[in-house]
């Protein structure tokens, strides 16, 4: 007899906990109870799920009491404070935030990547940063058929990866500056209308940012290769949804542009829209919504001798973040 679970979503509210929802009803989850927890400042809100309005509740110490399954979507701040707990009452928490992607007793997984690492968990099981999943699910396949040893990855990351308040400050900004009239800028450091800048995480010593850190320290542990070389350079763009990746491979044997375009086309997760007589490849408009990641523009290297070029799309609101937790959840 197949069993249902009391599922509860913390940061129901944001711009990912809405999609978790949608997933969960979406993949016909087996959900008994779903329980809707934001801040203080939702309470009594309501989302619906399943044809039903439920009711937003305040996250507090005591939200987990009976619930199997925690989708933590709220910032790590909060899953900081509030997961501890949840694992103390017997829940399984599904973290989309970094606090706890690199302790090294909590799994941090892909489904199409690391599935067998969900095993490990004692309580928490680690979502990885957006565009490592995005960017891992199409390098995984080629990963087995012959190691990847380096990797130069490009972003052009969406407002939408920032949360709900930076989408509507890309759509007020963009009418405002349509209709001659001043912005303001909140959401962002700089205008993210009409413009692009460096991503707005923490600068380092070494020139790198935290987002850029978070791809090469998350790869790594997924791919569980520490000699993993990879630079990144991570942007982000006035597109409001999806974020795209223009990605430099380097590995062990030459993989011929025939061989990755079959082994991509059979890839789970993976859709390959490579049209050179049209030149049609993967924009964020092809994948908004969508659960696949679209790969394209499959070149040779034309600088190393066994290098392959590459353009990815995925929507970072589903398969990097809501639907890879909902896919964990499935998984347990
Ligand atoms: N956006 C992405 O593409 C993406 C991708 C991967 C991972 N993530 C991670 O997912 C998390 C949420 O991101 P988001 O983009 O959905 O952000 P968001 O749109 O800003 O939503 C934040 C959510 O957290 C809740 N929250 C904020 N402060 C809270 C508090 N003190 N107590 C309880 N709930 C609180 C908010 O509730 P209220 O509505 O009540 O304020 C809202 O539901 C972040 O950790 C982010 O790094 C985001």
């Amino acid at each position: 007899m197949s069993k249902n679970f009391n599922v509860a979503i913390a940061g129901a509210t944001g711009a990912v906990g809405i999609e978790m929802i949608k997933t969960l009803e979406e993949r016909k989850f087996p959900v008994k109870n779903l329980t809707l927890l934001a801040s203080k400042r939702s309470a009594g809100k309501s989302l619906r799920y399943c044809g039903q309005n439920i009711a937003v509740q305040e996250l507090n110490q005591n939200s987990f009491d009976d619930i199997d399954i925690a989708l933590f979507s709220a910032g790590g701040g909060r899953s900081k404070e509030f997961a501890p707990a949840a694992v103390n009452s017997g829940t399984v928490v599904i973290d989309n935030s970094s606090a706890f992607r690199m302790d090294d007793s909590v799994p941090l997984v892909v489904p199409e990547v690391n599935p067998e690492d969900v095993k490990k968990h004692h309580g928490i099981i680690a979502n990885p940063n957006c565009t490592t999943i995005i960017l891992l699910v199409v390098l995984k396949p080629l990963y087995d058929l012959s190691r990847i040893t380096r990797i130069i990855v490009s972003t052009y990351q969406s407002a939408s990866g920032a949360g709900a308040k930076a989408m509507e400050e890309l759509r007020t900004q963009t009418s405002r500056i349509l209709e001659n009239k001043e912005i303001t800028v909140n959401a962002f450091p700089h205008q993210i209308a009409f413009n692009l800048f460096s991503h707005n995480s923490t600068i380092f010593e070494n020139g790198y940012c935290e987002e850029e850190q978070k791809m090469v320290n998350e790869s790594r542990k997924i791919l569980n290769d520490q000699s993993l070389q990879i630079c990144p350079t991570t942007i982000r763009v006035p597109v409001l949804r999806a974020h795209a990746e223009s990605v430099v491979i380097e590995q062990e044997r030459k993989v011929s542009v025939e061989e990755a375009k079959k082994i991509l086309s059979d890839a789970s997760g993976v859709r390959v829209i490579d049209d050179r007589c049209n030149n049609k490849f993967p924009m964020p408009i092809d994948v908004n919504g969508q659960d696949f990641v679209a790969v394209g523009r499959i070149r040779d290297d034309i600088s190393s001798e066994n290098g392959l070029s590459l353009f990815i799309c995925g929507d970072q609101l589903l398969k990097g973040a809501a639907l890879n937790a909902v896919q964990i959840a499935e998984l347990l």
